[in-house]
C-alpha cells in the first residue's frame, strides 16, 4: 500500500453564535487542501452543517486520487494521468490504484493471468441474460448481474475471497458488458479468449460471432484501453460515493458496486456520453448550428444543457477530455469513418469557450464530452457508451470500497437532515375528515 501521509492537524477554526464560540480542528491533506473538522460540531453545539449535494463538504480522507480543479490536474497515487495514459495500461493502473504502487513486473504478470483466468461467467449467467427484455439498456442489466454475482460467490468478506472477489469483478465485467449487448442483438454470446489481453478480449466478445471471426485492430485495442485507463477513478464522485455509502453498511463488495453501477447510469454522470451524442445527432439531423444550440443551452427558461460540459470539481479543462479529444482524431482516421460527430463537438467546443456564459460559468468539456465520439466511431452500440464507463471505473470503486473498510474512522454513513415539515398534530378520523 501507499504511504498513508496522515493529514496534520492544525491551529482551528473559530465559530461564533449567540455570544458563544467554539473552535475546530482544521486538518490539511498531503497537497495543502484544509477542512474544518466538524465531527464534534453537534455534540458541542446542538447544530450541524446543511451541505445539499455535498459540494463543500468532505466524506473522507482518502489516498488513492488527487484533482485539483482550478488547475485541471488528475493524478492516481500521485501519477499524472497523462504519463498514465501515454505509458501504461488498464491492468497496470488497476493494480496502482488497489495496492498505491506501480506493481513490479512479476506482479503485473500475476495479476493479468489471475484477471485472464477469471473472465468466463458460470453457465447459469445464460438463463439470466435469457430473462432479461431484448431492449433492456445494459446499465440495468450489468447493476442486476453484478449484483447477482454475490449468489455465486457468498461470503466474500474473507482475506482469500475477498482478493478473489476483487478479480472476479475486474475480470467479469467486459463479459457482463459483451454478453448484455450479444443478448440485445438476438447473437449468442462468445466467450472470452484467454490468448487475447483485456481490451482486445472485450472487443472480440462484441463483435466476434459464431460464423464469422473479429480480428481485433491494435488501434482499437488501445484505444479501449486508454479509455478505461482514463476513467478508472475520480475521488469522490457521485457514484464512489455510492460504492463508499453502501459499503459503510457493511454490505459486500458485489452489492457496493452494483450501487455505484446504478448511481452511475444518471445523465448527469456516467450517462452524460451517450445524451452528448444523442444532443450531437440532434443538432446534425435538424441542420441546427451549433450556435443556436449553445443559445438554448445558456437559456434559463430552456433545460437544454451542453452535455460533456461543465463539472462540479474541474473549473477548467478536464485533463480526460483534452487526452480524448486527441485520440478521437486517430481513431476516426485509422476507421476512415464520418468525422461527422467530432467536427460538431470540436465547433461546440470553439464557440462555447469564447462565450461570456461558459466562460463566467466555468463550464469546459469533460470526460463525457469526446468519449462517446470515440466509442461511435469503434462501432459500440450507443446505449454501450456508459457500460464502457463502469467498466473502466471498477478498479476505482474496489479501491475506495477498500480504503473505506480498512479506515478506523469508517462509520456507517447515516446524513442529518434539517426538517421542514408540519409540527406536532392531533390525528383526525376519518368521519371528520369529510
Ligand atoms: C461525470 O464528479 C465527477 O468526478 C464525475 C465524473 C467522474 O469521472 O466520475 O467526472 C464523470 O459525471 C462528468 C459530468 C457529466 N455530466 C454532464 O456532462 C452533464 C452536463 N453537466 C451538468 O449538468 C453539470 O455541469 C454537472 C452535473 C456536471 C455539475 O453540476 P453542478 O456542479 O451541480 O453545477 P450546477 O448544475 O449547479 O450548475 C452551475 C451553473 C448553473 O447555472 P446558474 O443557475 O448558476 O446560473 O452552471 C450551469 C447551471 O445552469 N450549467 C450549465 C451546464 N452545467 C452547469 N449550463 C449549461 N450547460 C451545462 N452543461
Amino acid at each position: 500500500m501507499a504511504p498513508q501521509t496522515t493529514p496534520e492537524t492544525q491551529a482551528g477554526a473559530t465559530l461564533s453564535l449567540d455570544g458563544k464560540s467554539l473552535t475546530l480542528p482544521v486538518v490539511r491533506g498531503s497537497e495543502g487542501e484544509t477542512a474544518v473538522d466538524v465531527q464534534q460540531l453537534r455534540a458541542k453545539t446542538g447544530m450541524i452543517t446543511l451541505d445539499p449535494g455535498f459540494a463543500n463538504t468532505g466524506s473522507c480522507r482518502s489516498a488513492i486520487t488527487f484533482i485539483d480543479g482550478e488547475k485541471g490536474i488528475l493524478r492516481y497515487r500521485g501519477y499524472p494521468i497523462d504519463d498514465l495514459a501515454q505509458h501504461s495500461s488498464f491492468l497496470e493502473v488497476a493494480w496502482l490504484l488497489l495496492h498505491g504502487a506501480l506493481p513490479t513486473r512479476a506482479e503485473l504478470g500475476t495479476f493479468t493471468h489471475d484477471v485472464t483466468h477469471h473472465t468466463l461467467l458460470h453457465e447459469d449467467f445464460d438463463r439470466f441474460f435469457d430473462a432479461m427484455p431484448k431492449d433492456a439498456h445494459p446499465m440495468p442489466v450489468a447493476a442486476a448481474a453484478v449484483g447477482a454475482l454475490a449468489t455465486y460467490y457468498q461470503d466474500p468478506e474473507t482475506e482469500d475471497n475477498l482478493r478473489d472477489a476483487i478479480v472476479r469483478l475486474i475480470a467479469k465485467m467486459p463479459t457482463i458488458a459483451a454478453y448484455s449487448y450479444k443478448h440485445s442483438i438476438g447473437q449468442p454470446s462468445m466467450y472470452p479468449q484467454n490468448r487475447l489481453d483485456y481490451a482486445s478480449n472485450f472487443l472480440r466478445m462484441m463483435f466476434a460471432t459464431p460464423c464469422e471471426e473479429y480480428e481485433v485492430d491494435p488501434t482499437l485495442a488501445r484505444a479501449i484501453d486508454l479509455l478505461l485507463i482514463l476513467h478508472a477513478d475520480h475521488e469522490q464522485n457521485c457514484s464512489t460515493s455510492t460504492v463508499r455509502m453502501v459499503g459503510s453498511s457493511r454490505a459486500n463488495l458485489f452489492a457496493s458496486v452494483s450501487a455505484g453501477i446504478s448511481a452511475l447510469w444518471g445523465p448527469l454522470h456516467g450517462g452524460a456520453n451517450q445524451k452528448v451524442i444523442e444532443m450531437l445527432e440532434r443538432i446534425a439531423a435538424e441542420e441546427g448550428s451549433a450556435e443556436v444550440f449553445l443559445n438554448r443551452a445558456k437559456d434559463k427558461n430552456d433545460t437544454t444543457r451542453l452535455m460533456g460540459f461543465g463539472h462540479r470539481v474541474y473549473k477548467s479543462y478536464d485533463p480526460r477530455a483534452a487526452i480524448l479529444k486527441k485520440a478521437c482524431g486517430e481513431v476516426i482516421g485509422r476507421m476512415k469513418s464520418a468525422s461527422r460527430m467530432l467536427d460538431i463537438a470540436m465547433r461546440l467546443e470553439e464557440i462555447a469557450l469564447k462565450d461570456d456564459y461558459f466562460v463566467s460559468h466555468k463550464l469546459y468539456p469533460n470526460v463525457d464530452f469526446y468519449s462517446g465520439v470515440i466509442y461511435k466511431a469503434m462501432g459500440i452500440p450507443m446505449n454501450m457508451f456508459t457500460v464502457m464507463f463502469a467498466m473502466g471505473r471498477m478498479p476505482g470503486w474496489i479501491a475506495q470500497w477498500l480504503e473505506m473498510r480498512n479506515d478506523p474512522d469508517t462509520k456507517i454513513a447515516r446524513p442529518r437532515q434539517i426538517y421542514t415539515g408540519a409540527t406536532q398534530r392531533a390525528y383526525v378520523p376519518m368521519a371528520k375528515r369529510g
